[in-house]
Parts: structure tokens; C-alpha cells; sequence
């Protein structure tokens, strides 16, 4: 048993309306905070009602952007259970994260059981309509109250829940996806690989602009040559070009996705040919002209499995499979979300029951 001060909230709040929950907008009645400080290091685990957070004016986040966060989901089967997907490889890479942006490492298993027992406080509100879910938020942000720039001596952790529908508007429709030539998200060195703050915030811009022309999201290319496909804003990205599948392989600058790691071990089972590696612009949009681009999709927790349905590249419009969902990605769909709502036997065991 982790040591765990838990206060309820005296004003529970009532429970959002199933078809409509958008997502990230609606939050449940509690959260989870822990303290941390070099001298006592991880202390005070606390539950208690949902919250502002209240912060110096110098905190080191609200300054130099110091703050990790991951994105995963509880989903409620059938016959009502809750349960969670890998839910351990979402705590290793908040570590990986924060031992990029010089934030302490947590305790594995005292993390997850962290993660286990907030969602255990608010189990009710884990939606129970198709394709809806919880989704849980973990973050971690340096808090020492100086200015200095400087290595980080206290920090807190926070997990908040959000019960949520579909990411896009589309749903399991086609998105249009443009490819961005001026913005760069990463560059190898940098903090690309890790899920910090700051690489959201610097792609905000380009969205907008992706927004403005009627496209969902961008899709980044490598930041030094500018050439190389690398990954979506919120998810990463699968091409399959003439029989094989081809995702941008971990470079340092791409996300490193639990979705992607996941697709990636079911199409292998399946005995398609899936390659981690380089691919250019040039040899995509090739690929497009000459119909050699079979599906386009992306994967991610929010995203869960979407496909592209359009490409635009310096005001090129390109199609994918005119438009429409193609077999592989309703087939990583269909598994995924099946294992994911206990409605498929998991058989490599990654779902954790609450
Ligand atoms: N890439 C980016 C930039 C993301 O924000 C996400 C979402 O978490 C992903 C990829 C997909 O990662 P995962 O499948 O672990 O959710
Ligand atoms: C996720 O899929 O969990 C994400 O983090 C996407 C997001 C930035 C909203």
C-alpha cells in the first residue's frame, strides 16, 4: 500500500452527458498532487477535489517551460469493468521525459499504483458509451521559487482526469493532415523524443495556420534537413507504400508512441512487412503520384488509429486510397480499440484491471 491522504470532495459534480464529451474539456470531481524535494524527495501524496493550483510567480515551469506530461486512458469493458493499456510503458516514458528536462525520476511502481488509485476514486466517471473513455493526464513541473537557471530542487506531480470522446471532429473519418515546410517540431539533441510542454507549445503556431486551411493537424519533417517525415501533432504516423508498412523510425526527434509500439507488434503478428525507417517527402508524395500509397494513418492515444485521407504539400493536394479508410488501418482499429474495451482477448497481456 502506498501512502496515499485522500479528501473527497464535499460537492461531487454531475456527470457530463455520454454523447457529447468533446475531448480535454470536462474534468472529474478529484486529482492527484505529490511534492517533490531533493532533501525529502517524492512526499505528501494526496488526493483531493479537482483544483486550481496555486504557484510563486517565479516558479522555474511558468518561466523556462520546465514540465513533462503523458496522455493514457482507462476504458470501461462491456460487463463494466475499468481497465488500463500498458499502462507501465506511459510511466517509463514520463521518466525518460523528465530525465531530459532535468526533473526527478519516480519510483515505477510507486507511479502506476499513484495512476491506480486516482482513477479508483473516480471509476463512476469512466464513460461507458462506444468509443468514449477516461482520459487520465499525468504531468510533472520544476517548481523552485528563483529565477536562476539552474538544475531543479523541488517539483510537483499531478494527475488529473478527463472523461473524453473522439480527439477529431472526423472520428474514425479521414483526416487532412498538411505537411509543414516552415516550422520545425524537433531536431535531434533537442527534446523531441521527450513529451514535455514546450514541444506543444512551439507547434501552436503551425497548427493554427494547418486550422486555417482546413486541415486537422500537421505533419512535421526532420528539423535539419527538412525532408524526412517524422510525425503528427498528437500522433505518430504509418505509411504502406507497395506492400510494406513504413513508419519514421526513433531518430531522437519522433515521440517515441505506445500506439506505434503496439501497431507496430500487431502488424508484425500478422505477418505484414512493417519497416522502422527514413522516409522522405520526395518518396511519399512519389509513392501518391504513382499509386504505390496504398493507406495512410495515424496512431496515438487521443487519436487511438485515424486515417489520412489527404496530404497537402506545398499547395499540392495529394489523396490517399481516394479518401477513404483502407483494410490495415480498420483491421489495427478493430484490434486495437478491441483489446483496449476488453471486447478481444488480450493476448499479450496489456491491459491492467483496476
Ligand atoms: N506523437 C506526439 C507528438 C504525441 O503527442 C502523441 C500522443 O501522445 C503521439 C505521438 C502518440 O503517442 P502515444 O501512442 O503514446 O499516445
Ligand atoms: C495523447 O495522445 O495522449 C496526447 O498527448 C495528445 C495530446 C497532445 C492531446
Amino acid at each position: 500500500m502506498i501512502d496515499l491522504k485522500i479528501t473527497k470532495t464535499a460537492t461531487p459534480k454531475e456527470k457530463p452527458d455520454e454523447s457529447n464529451l468533446g475531448f480535454g474539456k470536462i474534468f472529474t470531481d478529484h486529482m492527484l498532487m505529490v511534492d517533490y524535494s531533493r532533501k525529502e524527495g517524492w512526499h505528501d501524496a494526496r488526493i483531493i477535489p479537482f483544483q486550481n493550483i496555486s504557484l510563486c510567480p517565479a516558479s522555474t515551469v511558468l518561466h523556462y517551460g520546465s514540465e513533462v506530461f503523458e496522455g493514457m486512458k482507462a476504458y470501461r469493458t462491456q460487463s463494466g469493468e475499468v481497465q488500463l493499456f500498458r499502462p507501465i510503458e506511459n510511466v517509463r516514458r514520463l521518466n525518460n521525459s523528465a530525465e531530459r528536462l532535468g526533473l526527478p525520476q519516480m519510483d515505477e511502481q510507486y507511479c502506476l499504483e499513484l495512476i491506480k488509485a486516482i482513477v479508483e476514486i473516480d471509476k463512476d466517471w469512466v464513460p461507458s458509451k462506444e468509443g468514449t473513455s477516461l482520459y487520465i493526464r499525468p504531468f510533472m513541473y520544476g517548481n523552485d521559487p528563483h529565477l536562476g537557471v539552474h538544475s531543479i530542487d523541488n517539483a510537483t506531480f499531478v494527475i488529473i482526469l478527463s472523461p473524453v470522446g473522439s480527439y477529431y471532429k472526423e472520428g474514425i473519418n479521414p483526416v487532412k493532415i498538411i505537411i509543414e515546410t516552415e516550422d520545425v517540431r524537433a531536431v535531434r539533441g533537442g527534446t523531441g523524443y521527450a513529451k514535455c510542454g514546450g514541444n506543444y507549445a512551439a507547434s501552436v503556431r503551425a497548427g493554427e495556420k494547418a486550422e486555417k486551411k482546413g486541415y486537422a493537424q500537421v505533419l512535421w519533417l526532420d528539423g535539419v534537413e527538412r525532408k524526412y517525415i517524422e510525425e503528427v501533432g498528437a500522433m505518430n504516423v504509418m505509411f504502406k507504400i507497395n506492400g510494406e508498412i513504413i513508419t519514421p523510425k526513433l531518430t531522437g526527434s519522433v515521440l517515441p508512441g505506445i500506439t506505434r509500439k503496439s501497431c507496430i507488434e500487431l502488424l508484425k503478428d500478422w505477418g505484414e512487412k512493417v519497416s522502422e525507417r527514413l522516409l522522405s517527402v520526395d518518396e511519399l508524395t512519389e509513392a501518391v503520384m504513382n499509386g504505390t500509397l496504398e493507406e495512410a494513418w495515424g496512431t496515438g492515444t487521443a487519436a487511438v488509429v485515424s486515417p489520412i485521407g489527404m496530404l497537402s504539400f506545398n499547395d499540392k493536394e495529394y489523396v490517399v486510397n481516394g479518401g477513404k479508410i483502407g483494410p490495415i488501418t480498420q483491421k489495427l482499429y478493430d484490434e486495437l480499440t478491441g483489446i483496449q474495451w476488453g471486447k478481444k482477448e488480450d493476448k499479450k497481456n496489456w491491459i491492467e484491471k483496476i
